[in-house]
């Protein structure tokens, strides 16, 4: 860790006149850093993955010099408040007028502006680092589509679609895996943001971003929608789940395959397939080929629905589907005016899309 504020710094504050920020910066940071494991935690200060980490120390050394700088100021008006005040024994008499102090004036013009220089530098030196990164081969490559108001996840090299939940290997010292996304927007302005992994990057109409995440432990990394995109903008959460290699390549295996069909399901799939369901949704290996909504290939491998807003239970799915403004108010799903024998149906067979 010292090298790397060596790396930032050593040009720019030779010796040792940054050894205070140093030990406060490195002190907290051993402290806090990896004690939040994920599942839980949506926290900058928590980070679990390279970009994060280097987002949360450059926010570590602005925060610390800004802490020295606030003890200082505070400290002196303390003071001063407390050594000038007024006492019993004074007379009234006006206390000798001071017409400013060009020494002091240029002080604290110049040393704010050589502070805050130095907090450009390292900021645009840790965003060019982690922008600059470039993809290794092995890399496992994914475009991520934002869409009002859900994410559709797309793994092009691996032929997988999925949606809100980005499934992705965990990353060890020993054998790193970075995932590298390619971030668009199917309608307005959104942003993707999982706090312990990496910075927001926006995704835009008519334009590609790209990031990058390395998580360092396996688990559920939560995150959401970071640029008002809408009435449920608050309801378009993301979940990044880190896997082992082994376990990830189980999972690419099983949404590789397509789902074989249930006879004891007929009727549901013939209902959702005389719907107008397969006009906005993708079921590989049938005629759905929409591409409105979410995949719903491996509809039941996910945890959660319409992008977080319920959990993914049967009873859940069938009040989604019998009207998904109860669940999701604004939601661009229409009700299908489904009977409730139809409604028994159709999630007979979604629950078979394993
Ligand atoms: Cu999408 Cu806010």
């Amino acid at each position: 860790m010292m090298s790397r504020w060596h790396k930032h710094l050593g040009p720019l504050w030779p010796g040792g006149k940054c050894a205070l920020l140093l030990a406060l910066a490195t002190g907290m940071r051993t402290s806090m850093v990896y004690a939040g494991a994920p599942d839980q935690v949506t926290s900058i200060f928590q980070p679990l993955s390279t970009p994060a980490e280097s987002s949360y120390q450059t926010a570590l050394l602005t925060l610390t010099v800004c802490a020295v700088i606030f003890l200082i100021v505070g400290g002196l008006l303390a003071y001063t408040t407390i050594r000038f005040r007024r006492r019993a024994a004074d007379d009234s008499s006006e206390p000798p007028q001071i017409y400013g102090s060009n020494q002091i004036e240029l002080a604290w013009t110049v040393l704010p502006v050589l502070i805050v220089f130095v907090l450009i530098l390292v900021t645009a030196r840790t965003t060019a680092d982690v922008q600059n990164q470039p993809a290794p081969p092995d890399a496992l490559k994914v475009t991520v589509v934002g869409h009002q108001w859900w994410w559709e996840i797309r793994y092009p090299e691996l032929g997988i679609v999925t949606a809100n939940e980005l499934h992705v290997p965990v990353s060890h010292a020993a054998m790193r895996k970075l995932t590298f996304l390619r971030l668009e927007s199917a309608d307005v302005a959104h942003s993707f943001w999982v706090p312990q992994l990496a910075g927001k990057t926006d995704l835009i109409p008519n334009r590609v971003n790209s990031m990058w995440i390395e998580p360092k432990e396996t688990g559920t990394y939560l995150g959401n929608c970071a640029e008002y995109c809408g009435t449920q903008h608050a309801r378009m959460l993301l979940r990044v789940i880190a896997h082992d290699p082994d376990e990830f390549a189980r999972w690419v295996a099983a949404q590789q395959q397509n789902v074989a069909e249930d006879p004891q399901v007929k009727t549901g799939r013939e209902i959702f397939f005389s719907t107008s369901c397969v006009n906005c949704h993708t079921i590989n290996g049938t005629t759905a080929k929409g591409r409105f909504g979410p995949d719903l290939t491996h509809l039941m491998s996910r945890n959660t629905l319409a992008s977080g807003a319920a959990p993914n239970t049967p009873e859940k799915l069938r009040a989604w589907m019998r009207d998904p403004q109860m669940i999701k108010e604004g939601a661009l799903m229409p009700n299908m005016q489904l009977s409730a024998e139809e409604l028994d149906q159709i999630v007979a067979y979604l629950l078979t899309l394993k």
